[in-house]
């Protein structure tokens, strides 16, 4: 077996130790923080405990788990891995400091993994003296629970790095999708349609029930604005204006002053006992039309992701479903409506757009192939 190391013992850090511990790999994990590294084992030990008492976990495994963490007081004790991951603070100097560091102490084989949901992971390379065993692995909050692992190799990374990193990253049970070092990776990326057409369907009169009900009537388990409202307004508004930034400010990632709006009146949604359209329960009768609207938009957000290379089709699905809990990926959807009518509802969008979203639904090669 080989050793894993984690860095940062925060919401992702002790979900990822935990993922590779109890998958019989030892990890050695460190955090900054005198606290974060003192009370990592409980942590973890209630997380387990929870597990045991619901019946999901023996109590052998757990004690398995426990015997597999060691907590050490900073990278100078990581040097048996093969595998280090950072879960720090989201910041670029942090991370390539980091990196700096634990390139001194691994064996220069080793493979440097960052869990980055926006910084590019080429940039985070680019000062290192080995960046071709640099990597993305970026996994879900939370990662003992979502199976998905998005690998996001840089320019230079190696194959064999790739090809290690995500060995053993199924050994450790995950569903492994590679995709571009591109913003918001396969699921923070595709998923914004969901959310900014029934923004914009928002603003043009419709209400959050009725959006909401359409796509819950094709499968979707939470409607856009109950997914907001559990998320939180504030953090997807903070994704959606990241995204938007780094692409350019595109039409097709265009912050919507609704949902600026929702965020400065405060009603944040669960978290603030009241949102989009929590606590209500949605009830109109669903309206085909509005799914069909959102569907084609997500399906386009794909294909131009498609478009852009570093993963395929069955990927990008396997992601949207694995990652947001989508009952179809967008090119399973596609095959329910076919190219034709997506382009034809697309058409129809961007003609009564206004001229600055018009951009927004252009429709990707793929669909007019
Ligand atoms: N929270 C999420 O839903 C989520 C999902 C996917 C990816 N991510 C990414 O994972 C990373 C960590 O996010 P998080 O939510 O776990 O953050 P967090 O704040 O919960 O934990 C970060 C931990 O890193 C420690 N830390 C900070 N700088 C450090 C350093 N230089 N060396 C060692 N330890 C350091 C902190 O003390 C803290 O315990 C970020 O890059 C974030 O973008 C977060």
């Amino acid at each position: 077996m080989e050793t894993i190391g984690v860095v940062g013992l925060g919401t992702m850090g002790l979900g990822i130790a935990q993922v590779y511990a109890s998958a019989g790999f030892v990890v050695i994990a460190t955090d900054a923080h005198v606290p974060a590294r003192e009370t990592a084992r409980t942590r973890m030990a209630e997380a387990l405990d929870a597990r045991v008492s619901a019946g999901k976990l023996t109590k052998e495994a757990r004690d398995a788990t426990l015997a597999n963490l060691q907590i050490v007081e900073s990278v100078q004790g990581f040097a048996p891995c093969t595998l280090v991951i950072e879960a720090i603070v989201e910041r670029l100097d942090a991370k390539q400091s980091l990196f700096a560091a634990l390139e001194a102490v691994l064996a220069p084989t080793a493979i440097l993994a960052t869990n980055t949901s926006s910084i590019p992971v080429a940039q985070i390379a680019a000062p290192a003296s080995h960046p071709d065993r640099i990597l993305a692995l970026h996994f879900f909050n939370p990662p003992t629970a979502m199976k998905l692992v998005e690998l996001a190799p840089h320019a230079g990374t190696s194959a064999t790095t790739i090809t290690r990193a995500r060995a053993l990253t199924e050994a450790a049970g995950k569903t492994v999708i590679q995709c571009p070092d591109r913003p918001g990776f396969i699921v923070n990326r595709c998923a914004r349609p969901f959310y900014g057409e029934a923004l914009a369907l928002l603003q043009e009169g419709h209400s959050a029930t009725e959006i909401d009900a359409a796509m819950l009537a094709r499968g979707y388990r939470l409607g856009p604005f109950a997914l907001i409202d559990l998320i939180g307004a504030d953090i997807n508004l903070a994704a959606t204006e990241g995204l938007s930034v780094a692409m350019q400010n595109h039409p097709r990632y265009h912050v919507f002053p609704a949902l600026k709006a929702q965020v400065a009146s405060g009603k944040l949604g669960r978290k603030s006992a009241e949102g989009f359209i929590f606590p209500a329960k949605v009830t109109p009768a669903p309206n085909p039309a509005i799914a069909q609207r959102i569907e084609a938009t997500l399906i386009n957000e794909a294909a131009w992701l498609l478009h852009e290379g570093g993963t395929d089709a069955q990927g990008i699905d396997t992601a949207m479903k694995l990652g947001l809990n989508f009952p179809l990926g967008p090119f399973e959807i596609l095959t329910h409506y076919g190219k034709p009518a997506v382009r034809a509802t697309l058409q129809a969008l961007a003609a009564k757009a206004p001229d600055a979203l018009r951009p927004r639904y252009a429709p990707a090669p793929y669909l007019t192939e």
